[in-house]
Parts: C-alpha cells; sequence; structure tokens
C-alpha cells in the first residue's frame, strides 16, 4: 500500500487564479489540467538548466510552457490535434507590436465583414474562402447566426499568412465554441441545452482575443532574449520522436481509463478545424479506449492482473476496457524508460479512482509496472487537490467524468505524484 501521508506543500491551495493562468496558461481551457506551480517545482528539483523535459501526455502544454520558462528544453505530444493547436499557441511568444497590428486588421474586417452580412443567409468575401463546413454535427450544436459568423472568422484567420499568428488567433477562436454553441456550459459531456442562448461569436472571440493579447505581452517579456527550444507533436505516447538516453525528466498526467472523453470534449473545435471525419476512430486513438478489441495482455504487475479479475465479475466489457489501459500505459512506461538517460526520472501525476465499486489503485499499479520495466522509487508524494481546482470528478458507477453534483463522490480529492528514476 502507499503511504497515506498527504504533503501539503504539493497542493499550491493559495495559489489565486491569476496565478495558476500566469502568462499563456488560460488561453485555452483543458480538462484535469496542471496547476503550473507543480510542473515548476517538478522541474526545477529534478533538472538543470539546458536540459531535455519531455511530456508525452502534454495536454494543453502545461509542461512545456513551464520548461520553457525555466530555461530548459521542451519536447511534448499529444493524440488529440486540438491539444497540438494550443499546446503550440501557448509556448510561442510573439512580438506585441506584430501582434496587435495582425489582430486589429482582423477584428476591425470582422466586425465591418458580420454587420454586412447580417440577416444574409448567404456568406460570401471578396478576399478569402468562406471556411462553412458541411458537416450535420455543425448544425447539430450551433444556430444558424454563430454558423455564419464563425465561418466568416475562420475564413479571415486561414487567411492570415503568419503562421505563428494564425496558431495564436486559432486558439481564440477554438476556445468560444463552447460557449457559441448549444453545448451546455457546465458539462464535459456533449450534452445539448435547449434552453441556452449561444454567446454571439464576434464579441465572444474579440474578448477572448484581447484577454490573449495581453497574455502574450507578459509572456515575450518573461522569455527576454532567451531561446527557446520547444518540438511539438501529435504522435502517440508510446512513440515519441526522442533519441534513446536524451532526456532528463519526464513530467505529466497520463489519461485515465475512459480518457476517450478527450475525443467527445473536443469535437466542436475537431469538426470546424477539419480535424475530425469520424469520432468513432478518433476515439480508439486514446490510450484506454474501450473500442478496441480485447487480446491476451501480457500485464507485468500483479495488482493490475488482480484488478482486472475483480472487475470481470461486475462487468466483462470495463474490465477488458482496464486490462486494455494498464496494457497501454505500460507500454508507454517502457518508451519512456527508452528515452530517459541513466538516472533521469519520470514524474507521473495520478489519482486512484472507482469503476463498478472496484477501487482502481493506478498509483500503486504504475508504481509495480514501472519497477518491472527498470525504474527505482525516487520520491512518492501524496498531494491534496483543494477543491477550488478539483478539474472533474468521476461517477462511481460508470467511472466517467459527471458533474460535481451527479457523481457519486469526489473521484480524487488527493493524487500522487510519482517520481521513478531509470536504473
Ligand atoms: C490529463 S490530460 C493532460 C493534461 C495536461 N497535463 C495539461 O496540463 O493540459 C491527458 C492527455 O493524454 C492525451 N492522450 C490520450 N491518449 C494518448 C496517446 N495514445 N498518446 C498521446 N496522448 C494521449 C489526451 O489527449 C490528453 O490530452
Amino acid at each position: 500500500m502507499l503511504s497515506q501521508e498527504v504533503d501539503d506543500s504539493w497542493s499550491f491551495k493559495d495559489a489565486t487564479r491569476t496565478e495558476t493562468s500566469y502568462l499563456t496558461h488560460g488561453y485555452h481551457r483543458y480538462p484535469a489540467k496542471f496547476i503550473p506551480q507543480l510542473a515548476a517545482r517538478v522541474i526545477r528539483e529534478n533538472t538543470q538548466a539546458g536540459d531535455l523535459v519531455c511530456d508525452p501526455f502534454m495536454g494543453s502544454g502545461t509542461t512545456l510552457v513551464e520548461t520553457i520558462v525555466n530555461g530548459r528544453r521542451a519536447y511534448g505530444t499529444d493524440i488529440n490535434p486540438v491539444a497540438v493547436l494550443i499546446a503550440r499557441a501557448k509556448t510561442t511568444p510573439i512580438e506585441p507590436g506584430k501582434l496587435k497590428r495582425e489582430v486589429e486588421a482582423v477584428l476591425q474586417y470582422l466586425k465591418a465583414a458580420i454587420v454586412r452580412q447580417e440577416g444574409q443567409a448567404l456568406l460570401t468575401s471578396e478576399t478569402f474562402d468562406v471556411h462553412l463546413p458541411s458537416h450535420s454535427r455543425i448544425d447539430y450544436w450551433f444556430p444558424e447566426k454563430q454558423k455564419h459568423d464563425l465561418a466568416l472568422m475562420l475564413g479571415r484567420i486561414m487567411a492570415v499568412s503568419d503562421k505563428d499568428v494564425q496558431t495564436f488567433l486559432l486558439c481564440s477562436f477554438s476556445n468560444i465554441l463552447k460557449g457559441c454553441s448549444r453545448w451546455i456550459m457546465k458539462s464535459v459531456k456533449p450534452t445539448i441545452d435547449k434552453h441556452k442562448i449561444p454567446a454571439p461569436a464576434y464579441q465572444s472571440f474579440l474578448l477572448q482575443t484581447r484577454r490573449m493579447v495581453k497574455k502574450n505581452e507578459e509572456f515575450w517579456r518573461t522569455i527576454g532574449s532567451h531561446k527557446i527550444d520547444c518540438i511539438i507533436d501529435n504522435r502517440d505516447a508510446r512513440n515519441l520522436a526522442l533519441e534513446n538516453n536524451s532526456a532528463q525528466l519526464v513530467v505529466t498526467s497520463p489519461p485515465y481509463v475512459t480518457s476517450y472523453e478527450y475525443a467527445d470534449l473536443h469535437q466542436l473545435t475537431g469538426l470546424w478545424l477539419g480535424y475530425v471525419d469520424s469520432l468513432k476512430e478518433f476515439r480508439a486513438k486514446f490510450i484506454g479506449s474501450i473500442q478496441k478489441e480485447d487480446g491476451d495482455l501480457d500485464l507485468c504487475s500483479p495488482l493490475a492482473k488482480e484488478t482486472v479479475v475483480e472487475l470481470r465479475t461486475k462487468d466483462k466489457r470495463e474490465a477488458t476496457g482496464t486490462e486494455r489501459y494498464f496494457f497501454e500505459m505500460q507500454q508507454c512506461f517502457e518508451e519512456m524508460h527508452r528515452v530517459l538517460k541513466k538516472g533521469g526520472r519520470a514524474a507521473i501525476v495520478i489519482g486512484d479512482t472507482d469503476l463498478k465499486k472496484v477501487k482502481i489503485r493506478n498509483g500503486e499499479v504504475f508504481i509495480e509496472t514501472m519497477e518491472k520495466i527498470g525504474f527505482k522509487k525516487h520520491q512518492i508524494i501524496k498531494r491534496p487537490i483543494p477543491s477550488k481546482i478539483l478539474p472533474l470528478t468521476r461517477d462511481e458507477k460508470t467511472g466517467k467524468f459527471a458533474r460535481t453534483a451527479n457523481a457519486d463522490r469526489m473521484a480524487y480529492p488527493t493524487e500522487y505524484i510519482i517520481i521513478m528514476e531509470k536504473i
């Protein structure tokens, strides 16, 4: 059993919202985001300036931003193209004067164009292509007005020639989609709210973009004349584009058993930017997706095997999904072991959870697995998650993300930071 002693110094409970969203960290919402202060502390305590830090499940890129700011080299990847877009925007400071000029040109154009098009059914533009997606899911989520304004906006953004500015604007565009749609704001599940009045697209974009412009300026000043060394990939965590023995540290929070929900969650951006044709295929790429076929999987952790056997008595499908999840995470740990230098460390942030009333002790399973692969324990921290930043809760019966009120209990009010060292 892992120690039950909680280390309060890792809770960062006094960090204000301004502090947790400093620099570019607040560019885009993302489920189960790291607190930047946590990533920063792990990086500072386990690396030196110039070392290579890797996050194979980078999500919105919190680790990468902190790696850069602390003068280390960064490599991050995520299977989700929406994560790649956000991480690129967050790790790319843009010269503030240039950004302001480009942004104002886009905003002014949109203001005039949207007023001009008011009430018209057909979208046209003399200067660029209008990207009106024909996907039926777009019609499902967006009222006509929002759909047209967003199409005009996307067309104008795609006409921006500077790729960094374009990525910045696409990140802003992506973050307003939920508010401009019929999606229930508080829900991470794709649920329509019949009574919602979707936010106006132009005003939302204006506010979001101006907020981001300010944050870029802060980031630009912080980076100063430092050279940024940051590579961002859209690869699977089991196939990192890194040499053997090249990284000093992995800092990551892996997905949970039901992580295919990331695909559902980002479908609005995926639909607009053409990342998703088939939601089913998209989901299958995520770790632990229960849509994959069962096989005879060789789990090296005895606890993982026991958990799967226990789950099988309750629900065969969930047992299969969990077995696959543990197996795929095992493959990820093997890949981390390959890319880390001897003496290099992997810091994994993970909580335990419940599935069909079976305790899924992810922390212990991961330690056991990593020990078999060639790691030894360096430091195991149990940290409280202050309720104000508890990202999501999981329903006890299904293990899926749920709104707090519907969840039977908090899924992971504490979590582990497992720091393992490559032998
Ligand atoms: C808990 S989130 C990481 C959040 C991140 N720490 C942050 O601060 O934003 C886990 C991530 O794993 C990604 N993921 C799931 N399966 C993956 C795979 N096979 N390869 C790479 N990334 C994957 C998901 O897309 C998700 O972004």
